[in-house]
């Protein structure tokens, strides 16, 4: 559920027209609605009401940081995997405490970085990441908390590259790994397990492979009670899918209700790490029709934007729902929608139909708010597009579209 929506025959961005955006701040543009990503921190809320939760919005999908502030500003905490989503996360006043540190190749400036800012946990995915935490942290006489991130071997049903919770995959310790690592964890002084995470991947449009994790890691925590160690945070990583297409993934509440079934009554403190569940419907990229062509093979909607805005469509073969911002009632055509990058991987969509638009026309590539912006590049010195937050009828130019001088910038 979102807040762009057609009225008048335009598309809104809440109490904006998507037009006068586009007019005001040029194209390609990410427009994001603030009501909606509020409507999906409370959705989140309530589905864990019933628990001692707290929700760690994935940094990774949209790291702004008027959008970090915004849910922070409602009590949201965030996951992050590098220093410089930390640093993030503190300038967008997200309390330490509420701060969670997840990847595999955390490096030794960045747990000490986390370590000074006393950050709640870090996740951690080996026994090599363990020695070094606590190395670190007793240099520095601090204590850290830590989660093992848990490998379930589940098969999330997902596209590959975002399958992370398989045995084959590069994240996390497996059982037998993780029984050894917690008692190993249990007698380093400067290391306080107290967590147990997982995060099985991402875009899951099946609640079964978040049942079957969760059932694993609840036995897990029983045999390791008896083992003397007690945990207290159960982390359950984020992943829930959106609707790109037809995808009709489990909502929040249907998560909510296998958690709070499964948890009751455990004294454990839930938390969820979602993304693109967050942030994914929350935002837009609108572009600009710069040409049409056909060719004896296809035809082509030459956009403004490009992979290098959006990569989803390139990299995962996503499809992202496209369509015109001012609505007119033409014959639709098979089309693929290319930017202006050299080479072929640059489409963001193929085969669509869509009417039949003219050069000067916008269009809305929807479902763009998380891993839109962040994965986005300069690739062919293309200056990154601009962002903007629209909250009712108020707009924050949220990032300014980068100028050329910003290409060279760093170059000396
Ligand atoms: N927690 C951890 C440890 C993660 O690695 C991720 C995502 C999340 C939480 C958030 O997952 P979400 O709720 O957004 O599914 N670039 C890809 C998605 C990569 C996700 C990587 N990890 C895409 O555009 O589909």
């Amino acid at each position: 559920m979102d807040y762009f929506d057609y009225r008048e025959n335009e598309l809104w961005a809440e109490e904006i027209r998507v037009s006068d955006l586009a007019r005001q701040f040029g194209t390609p543009l990410y427009v994001y609605s603030a009501r909606t990503l509020r409507r999906h921190v409370n959705v989140f809320d309530e589905a864990l009401a019933g628990l001692d939760h707290l929700t760690c919005f994935s940094v990774k999908a949209n790291g702004n940081i008027h959008i970090l502030r915004l849910l922070g500003s409602m009590g949201s905490g965030v996951d992050i995997v590098s220093g410089g989503e930390l640093f993030r996360a503190i300038m967008a006043g997200i309390p330490p405490a509420k701060i969670v540190y997840s990847g595999v190749g955390k490096q030794d400036h960045e747990i000490r970085e986390a370590l000074a800012a006393n950050i709640l946990m870090f996740n951690v995915e080996s026994v090599a990441e363990l020695e070094r935490i606590s190395q670190i942290a007793t240099e520095m006489g601090a204590v850290a908390r830590i989660s093992l991130r848990i490998n379930p071997d589940v098969d999330p049903k997902t596209h590959p590259y975002i399958s992370t919770g398989l045995k084959k995959n590069k994240f996390g310790l497996d059982m037998l790994e993780a029984t050894g690592a917690y008692l190993m964890a249990k007698k380093l002084p400067a290391v306080s397990p107290i967590g147990m995470d997982c995060h099985i991947g991402s875009q899951l449009t099946q609640i079964d492979p978040f049942v079957e994790t969760l059932e694993k890691l609840l036995a897990f925590i029983d045999r390791l009670k008896t083992s003397g160690i007690d945990i207290r945070y159960l982390d359950l990583g984020g992943g829930l899918g959106i609707t790109y297409d037809e995808e009709t993934p489990p909502q929040p509440a249907d998560l909510g209700r296998v958690v709070a079934e499964a948890v009751r009554e455990r004294g454990l403190t839930v938390i969820l790490e979602p993304g693109r569940a967050i942030a994914g419907n929350a935002g837009i990229l609108v572009t600009k029709v710069l040409y049409t062509k056909k060719t004896r093979a296809k035809n082509f909607i030459i956009v403004d934007a490009a992979m290098n805005d959006l990569v989803r469509p390139s990299l995962y073969g996503a499809y992202h729902h496209i369509g015109e911002v001012a609505p007119k009632k033409r014959k639709k055509l098979k089309v693929d929608v290319v930017g202006p990058i050299c080479e072929s991987s640059d489409f963001l969509a193929q085969d669509r139909l869509l009417p039949e638009v003219a050069s000067g026309e916008l269009l809305a590539i929807f479902s763009a708010g998380a891993y839109g912006f962040a994965m986005s590049s300069q690739y062919n010195a293309r200056p990154r597009a601009a962002e903007v937050i629209v909250d009712a009828e108020q707009i924050t130019l949220a990032r300014r579209r980068e100028t050329y001088g910003d290409l060279v910038a760093l170059e000396g």
